[in-house]
């Protein structure tokens, strides 16, 4: 087990993740995984629930300067897509996506990659990219670094799918930056449990 990880909020395996709290990328910086931990927190992130073991995901990693250049890409795109943008709603969005893929020391891209042939349904699919998603953030919370699944608006325009490198018929199921928080964001409101949870009565012995 690599050094890096120490086992947060004491002894209960649950208190982390009942702690779970999203980081936006101002708040990201280092230290992020290491090569080996990186490597578990991404095989834990592929084992997830797939109907017809179709693996309709792929992962694509950015650290170091791949950040910096697909940051460059997706301005540019940005630029290109929003000309009628005025300036100040540019650079807004611009940093933005700087921030999203610059900050941390890891950026995961979690690619949906749906056969429409399958035996098994595309919701289904779909629905096993977004664990892949789900999974890597309850790793990397369990690991001890923090994160946030994101998306933007380069995941909703061909533009920005070519610049992040996708084929045709992928999709960006979520942009994960890895890495520490420099303070914790306050909560926000959760779900009230009782509004969300019912138990069925049965109503037959
Ligand atoms: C598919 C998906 C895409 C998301 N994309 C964004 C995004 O682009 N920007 C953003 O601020 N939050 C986005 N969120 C929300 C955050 O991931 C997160 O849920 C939110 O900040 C609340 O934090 P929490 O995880 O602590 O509840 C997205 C969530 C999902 C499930």
């Amino acid at each position: 087990m690599s050094d890096e990880i120490e086992i947060v909020h004491g002894a209960d395996p649950l208190t982390p993740l009942e702690h779970r709290r999203s980081t936006t990328p101002l708040l990201l910086g280092g230290p992020g995984p290491d090569d080996a931990t990186l490597r578990r927190l991404l095989t834990i992130a592929l084992r997830v629930p797939d109907h017809g073991k179709l693996e309709p995901w792929r992962l694509i990693v950015l650290r170091g300067d791949a950040r910096h250049e697909v940051a460059r890409r997706l301005t540019d795109v940005y630029t290109r897509e929003h000309p009628d943008d005025d300036a100040e709603q540019r650079e807004r969005q611009i940093a933005k996506t700087v921030d999203m893929l610059t900050a941390a020391p890891v950026v995961v891209v979690v690619v949906s990659r749906v056969d429409p042939l399958a035996r098994k349904p595309e919701w289904e699919q779909v629905l096993s990219a977004g664990a892949v998603c789900m999974n890597l953030l309850t790793a990397l919370t369990l690991a001890g670094f923090d994160g946030v699944w994101l998306t933007g608006w380069s995941s909703y325009s061909e533009g920005g799918r070519q610049a992040l490198g996708l084929e045709s018929g992928e999709k960006v199921a979520g942009i994960i930056p890895i890495g520490t928080a420099s303070e914790q964001q306050k909560d926000r409101p959760r779900p009230d449990f009782d509004r969300k949870v019912s138990f069925w009565q049965a109503t037959a012995p």
